[in-house]
């Protein structure tokens, strides 16, 4: 278990950088290793020799040429920073920045004060990341309307809140549309919008006053019940918050995610451990997931290895086999849930989790085989073979 939190400091700036070192290195309990890339270097974090848990990004006067730079490297594993002492970015400044996963943008005067209370947050709100037992945040996203999100989303969380013992909370943010707690047959008075009104001043423990409880342990955070949130109405400051309380609270997220690319889907991702995208077995659902994957992976800049694939409503005898969902897509080890439409609408007529009403059913099965994945009982899904030839593919998208 590590004992201090590992801090790499990159950047160009010498006076600003040499403040911030000082200043950083006073913090307690981190390691700060100071590095500064030289002529057109642009892989910043190369030869550093420190694993580092946070990677703080003080902008040059090239900062658009830094900002690709880092975006080109993928987004960094670990929580980022960028930090400058100009004014207000541009919207490509912050573009970029978001491609390089940035946790945080900070600028202005306040820059040295705000980048420490910066990193005291992120070195409190991840100090679970050590020693590997980080809570874990699942999004489900369709591919394409109605490919079977929300079903997924509502079975797989109550899967990890019944079977792998996890205290965990669904978190609907199908903010018009959303059905999770009719699916659970619960009424939910306060939810998300009361919520994140409420948020400056919550703690974890009152966070739970806003949640339905489920009598299985699950508890579920409604999208408003009668306001209509239009897109863009969500303040991400404030969700992003609230993400953050709940993971002190509860150890595992499940988001029933819409499909929209927004500020919001954003936000949600970069705090993924793992992303659904669940799509069905026509050639259309599958490029669309080909194309909701290529944005995720190469414009948002997560991970591949966090992109679990799922195709839903799976018939052995569709002629649009697995083999050529793998082919679209260029993936192996894709998971599968069976077509189980009478035990589903049952269910979600009735407001009973499907793995009640029909436990043994093959949808049942398969999704409490995802949540073994997910609680990390069961290997992850490798990207197979096929892998190196994905990002080229996807880049005809
Ligand atoms: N494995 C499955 N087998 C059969 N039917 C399914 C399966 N998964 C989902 N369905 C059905 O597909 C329909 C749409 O699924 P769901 O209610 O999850 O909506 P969604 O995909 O989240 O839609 P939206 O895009 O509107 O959010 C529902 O009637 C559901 O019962
Ligand atoms: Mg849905």
């Amino acid at each position: 278990m590590k004992k201090s939190s590992q801090i790499l400091l990159t950047g160009h700036g010498e006076a600003s950088m040499k403040s911030l070192f000082g200043a950083v290195s006073q913090l307690p309990g981190v390691r700060v290793q100071l590095r500064v890339p030289c002529g057109s270097e642009h892989d910043f974090t190369a030869g550093a020799d420190i694993d580092a848990d946070i990677l703080v990004h003080f902008l040059g006067a090239k900062a658009e040429m830094e900002l690709e730079a880092l975006a080109k490297h993928g987004r960094q594993s670990c929580p980022t920073l960028i930090v400058s002492d100009h004014g207000v970015p541009d919207a490509r400044l912050m573009r970029l920045a978001m491609q390089a996963g940035a946790r945080d943008f900070i600028m202005g005067p306040q820059w040295l004060e705000d980048s420490l209370s910066a990193l005291r947050k992120i070195i409190q709100e991840d100090g679970y990341t050590h020693g590997g037992s980080r809570r874990g945040l699942t999004a489900v996203v369709n591919a394409k309307g109605g490919a079977g999100a929300s079903t997924i989303a509502c079975a797989l969380a109550y899967a990890l809140a019944t079977r792998e013992g996890l205290q965990t909370l669904l978190l609907d943010l199908d903010l018009q549309f959303g059905t999770q707690c009719l699916r659970l047959n619960l009424d939910s008075p306060q939810g998300l919008v009361e919520a994140l009104e409420s948020i400056e001043s919550m703690d974890e423990i009152a966070l739970t006053g806003y949640v339905a409880k489920h009598a299985s342990g699950l508890h579920v955070l409604n999208r408003p019940e009668r306001e209509i949130v239009l897109p863009g109405e969500i303040d991400e400051m404030r969700l992003k918050r609230l993400i953050e309380l709940a993971h002190s609270y509860y150890e595992h997220l499940v988001v029933d995610l819409p499909r929209l690319i927004d500020p919001v889907f954003n936000l949600v991702l970069e705090q993924a451990s793992h992303v659904i995208v669940v799509m069905q077995q026509e050639l259309s659902s599958v490029r669309d997931a080909q194309r909701m994957i290529h944005i995720i992976t190469q414009d948002l800049g997560l991970p591949i290895e966090r992109i679990m694939p799922v195709l839903n409503r799976y018939e052995r005898n569709n002629s649009f086999g697995l083999g050529d969902v793998e082919r679209v897509l260029s993936l192996e080890s894709i998971a599968v849930i069976p077509n189980d439409f009478k035990n589903l609408n049952r269910a979600s007529n009735l407001g009973i989790p499907i793995a009640e009403l029909a436990p043994k059913s093959p949808a049942t099965l398969a999704i409490q085989k995802l949540a073994e994945t997910l609680a990390g009982k069961r290997r992850p899904e490798k990207h197979g073979m096929l892998g190196p030839l994905f990002s080229k593919l996807l880049g005809r998208v």
